[in-house]
């Protein structure tokens, strides 16, 4: 960590050419920082929460600035958003020459390359070697919502299957959707009808292979719903604020199989694991599954708002002309974006770099795990990996720890996330284009913070 005072930034120039260190200059939150965490009390809404309390300024490759001069590194990228990196480059100079050109028509009024060339990209990246159609809106819920939109016009049907542990968003069907009640969803109904819960294969605590989970959830839907009544069975590939909750191999692939015979649609939701983030570039693919519709946002566009749902085409096309779209879905500028994001992920080998952050995180951490019993379990694919904290004596799970474990990582330059049911899952998402001495230096820094703890 470096200690030269670094002068207070006020408007900085990010990306990848911001110094690549751990430096903190002020105790945190800084004075600049707090001025701004003051203001945001009486003007945001309170239910608007912020982890980290820092004013940002700039942002790239693995680190974070804020007004007060210290570099935080960024070990969660915005919810795994800044994949290919904050202030990428390649982004930078395609938003710059379509916020020149053009930077709002509404694709359902007039249309425009940007659009078509995402679509034609997820057609061609998503699972699968079938014919595709994509429908490009704003927010992953958003995107899901549609998916559900769909698969109900496709099937006639109403049903929707999701799992325990699920997040898909916080909009009215989506808050149905997600499983955890508080934060997201307390006090905040009536919630969507039709939509069924049925478990999930979580292998460090229900101890149950692929196979046997997946006997289980779909005897709950048969008995529960009926598969005549189902349209979508909805699923994370790897569950992201379920606490990085990885199924036992064979649990999606007889899902998936389930589906296909009972004309059921299986969507795949990729917000979070897609894009090169599992070391794939989608998550569905380690488990070799195809699903029918994939929903992916976050990292696709380099952190403009922008998401799609992509399916075969006999499914997508059977929402009428009028029935999907909006102001915003697929703006030229957030299109722009993506396209550069794609282009890196294609050729950049971001795919095989997530490979290579997996290993150094599951490395050091399961080294951890051998002399701390706190570490329950390590889990995770690529730049997805987590840590989940227990009482050793009752395998309880500890959110307390995992609380003041992220606390001393902030207090020490490290921006860390929980994730979990039960809050007590530590998740590592780096943007992808941190360099290995700061991904180390970063994860060091939450170990010494375990022990401290
Ligand atoms: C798997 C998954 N689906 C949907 C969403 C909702 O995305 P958004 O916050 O863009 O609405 C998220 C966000 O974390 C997610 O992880």
């Amino acid at each position: 960590m470096s200690s030269t005072a670094a002068p207070p930034i006020s408007a900085a120039a990010g990306g990848p050419s911001l110094p690549q260190e751990r430096r903190l200059v002020t105790e945190v939150p800084g004075p600049r920082s707090r001025a701004l965490f003051e203001r945001k009390s009486a003007a945001v809404a309170a239910g608007v929460g912020v982890a980290v309390p820092i004013a940002v300024v700039a942002a790239g490759g693995g680190v974070v600035v804020d007004a007060d001069g210290n570099s935080f590194v960024d070990l969660g990228s915005g919810i795994a958003v800044t994949s290919v990196g904050n202030a990428h480059p390649g982004v930078v100079a395609a938003v710059t020459e379509q916020v020149a050109a053009f930077t709002h028509t509404c694709f359902t009024i007039a249309a425009y390359d940007g659009y078509v060339d995402v679509a034609e990209a997820l057609n061609r990246l998503t699972p699968g070697d079938h014919e595709k159609r994509t429908a490009l809106f704003n927010s992953g819920a958003e995107a899901v919502e549609n998916a559900v939109k769909i698969a109900r016009k496709h099937t006639g049907r109403q049903a929707i299957v999701v799992f325990d542990h699920a997040y898909h968003g916080r909009t009215n069907l989506t808050m149905a959707l997600t499983a955890k009640n508080q934060p997201y969803k307390n006090g905040f109904g009536p919630f969507a009808p039709e939509v069924y819960r049925v478990p999930m294969s979580y292998p460090y605590r229900d101890g149950l292979s692929g196979p046997e989970a997946a006997k289980r959830a779909i005897s709950q839907i048969e008995k529960q719903v009926g598969a005549e009544n189902t349209a979508a069975v909805l699923v994370e590939p790897i569950q992201g604020e379920g606490g990085f909750v990885v199924p036992a191999p064979g649990f999606l692939a007889a899902l998936s199989e389930w589906t296909t015979a009972n004309d059921v649609v299986f969507i795949a939701d990729e917000v979070q694991t897609g894009f090169a983030r599992t070391g794939a570039m989608f998550a569905s693919e380690h488990e070799g599954i195809v699903p029918d519709v994939v929903t992916t946002a976050k990292g696709m566009a380099g952190g403009l708002p922008l998401s799609a749902v992509t399916g075969r085409a006999e499914i997508m096309d059977t929402a009428h002309v009028g029935g999907l779209g909006g102001t915003y879905g697929g703006n030229p500028v957030a299109c722009a974006a993506a396209l550069a994001a794609i282009d890196a992920f294609e050729h950049d080998g971001l795919v095989e770099r997530a490979e290579e952050i997996g290993t150094i995180l599951l490395g050091t951490l399961r080294a951890a795990q051998t002399s701390d019993p706190r570490i329950g379990d390590v889990r995770g694919r690529g730049a997805m990996i987590a840590i989940e904290l227990v009482d050793p004596e009752t395998g309880d799970p500890d959110p307390g720890l995992t609380g003041r474990v992220v606390r001393y990582a902030y207090e020490h330059g490290v921006i860390a996330l929980t994730a979990g049911t039960y809050g007590n899952v530590l998740r590592f998402l780096p943007p992808l284009a941190i360099d290995d001495a700061l991904l180390r230096d970063g994860l060091a820094v939450v170990l010494d913070g375990l022990a401290a703890a």
